[in-house]
């Protein structure tokens, strides 16, 4: 039995992790899978009516989970970073999920480019640092002593930069910090994960050419760890990376991508696979709690309108099943999404006319088919 923590969050969020829970739900009547969800109730409107974003409480429970199977969170009534960072990062850096593995696979012959080709991109993109670790600061051209404090536990760090003014609004800046133990332990990770692939280069995406300190580092790193495991490292620069997935996705097989670029890249990775309503992700913990969510947002221009394409959290839900241990089941869940995308069984993203429910119900019906 496994203990999983539940996270509708916001917005469409809720709508599509309803729909993950009942393909669940659907796996354990023909497996030998079996789970109890505790739902949480983290996320905007909480936030709204008592002013909490991730609690001690909620840790301290999440941490009892063999997994969290979150949705997303998101609200166009609170300033933007308040929920991101305040419970999505925070969790990732919490639990230190420092990997965030996206698979960018395409559903081949369905493929939205001109030319037909199947690929199969693993982005393991570094989930703790560079530009997201909250540090940075404003000030004044006129005023003295501004600091930006870095704290993380996860590190031992604790930096104070000073900047030499303060309390102003001429400046704003924000810091991209990687560690050595960081992009170690990253790059310990996508060898191994190259290696367990039988892939033969490991591509590192980054932008050396002009954020040379941070990504001059993780490059040696890199090169000494390809030495060590004996598998080839490719640079890519993201703005040329860009165009690659389009032009020739299929020369990629794992890639290392620092957070920020990370995120960016895979938005348009899901694209390749059909859109946002495509992309599943696993924040993954080796050592902790991992967490398994779409890549896609709370998305508030559809909430409501029973158009969210719950792929992406069922594609979510495959990588958690595998990640606990399920590799068949989760596989059944890959070719339930192959049978509705080759049957027209899909929402309106997809030039289908099928509801969330609607599809969450094939899904179903695919799945008790399988039933031995
Ligand atoms: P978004 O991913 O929510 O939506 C972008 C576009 O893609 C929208 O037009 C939306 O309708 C469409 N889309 C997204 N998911 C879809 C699905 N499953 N089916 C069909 N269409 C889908 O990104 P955004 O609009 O930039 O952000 C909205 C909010 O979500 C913001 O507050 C943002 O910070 C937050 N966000 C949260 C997460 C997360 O929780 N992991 C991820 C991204 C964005
Ligand atoms: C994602 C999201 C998050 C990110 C935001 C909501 C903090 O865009 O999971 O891709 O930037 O990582
Ligand atoms: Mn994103």
């Amino acid at each position: 039995m496994k203990h999983l923590a539940i996270i509708p969050g916001d917005g469409i969020g809720k709508e599509v992790i309803d729909v993950g829970m009942e393909v669940l739900d659907a796996v354990c009547e023909i497996s030998s899978f079996d789970y109890d969800g505790e739902l949480f109730d983290i996320g905007s409107e909480r936030y709204l009516t008592t002013g909490e974003l991730l609690t001690e409480e909620d840790i301290s429970g999440l941490r009892k989970k063999d997994a969290i199977y979150f949705g997303a969170i998101g609200d166009p009534r609170v300033k933007p970073g308040v929920l991101e960072q305040g419970i999505l990062l925070k969790m990732r850096a919490v639990f230190d999920q420092y990997i965030n593995l996206r698979p960018v696979t395409s559903w081949f012959p369905f493929v939205p480019l001109k030319r037909e080709v199947p690929f199969d991109i693993r982005f393991l993109r570094e989930n703790t640092e560079d530009f997201y670790m909250g540090a940075g600061g404003t000030f004044s051209g006129s005023r003295k002593n501004a600091s930006v404090k870095i704290k993380r536990e996860l590190y031992e760090l604790d930096m104070e930069l000073r900047t030499n003014s303060s309390n102003g609004d001429d400046f704003a800046f924000e810091i991209g910090l990687l560690s050595k133990k960081g992009i170690t332990r990253f790059a310990d990770y996508a060898f191994s994960y190259a290696e367990a692939r039988g892939d033969k280069k490991v591509t590192l995406v980054d932008k050396a050419n002009v954020c040379t300190h941070i990504y001059g580092m993780q490059r040696t790193i890199f090169e000494e760890m390809s030495r060590e495991y004996g598998i080839g490292l490719e640079y890519m620069f993201v703005d040329a990376m860009a165009m690659a997935m389009i032009v020739r996705p299929e020369t990629f097989g794992t890639v290392a991508v620092p957070n920020l670029f990370g995120d960016i890249l895979t938005d348009l990775g899901a694209q390749l696979q059909g859109g946002l309503g495509m992309g599943g992700s696993g924040n993954i913990s080796p050592e902790g709690v991992s967490m398994f969510e779409p890549i896609h947002g709370s998305a508030p221009d559809i909430a409501g309108q029973k158009k969210a394409n719950p792929i992406a959290a069922i594609l979510a839900a495959q990588m958690l099943l595998e990640n606990q241990g399920y590799p068949e089941e989760g596989k059944m869940l890959r070719d339930s999404v192959r049978h509705c995308l080759d049957n027209g069984l899909t929402t309106p993203d997809l030039g289908g006319k099928l509801t969330t429910e609607d599809v969450g119900k094939a899904v179903c019906r695919y799945i008790l088919g399988q039933k031995k």
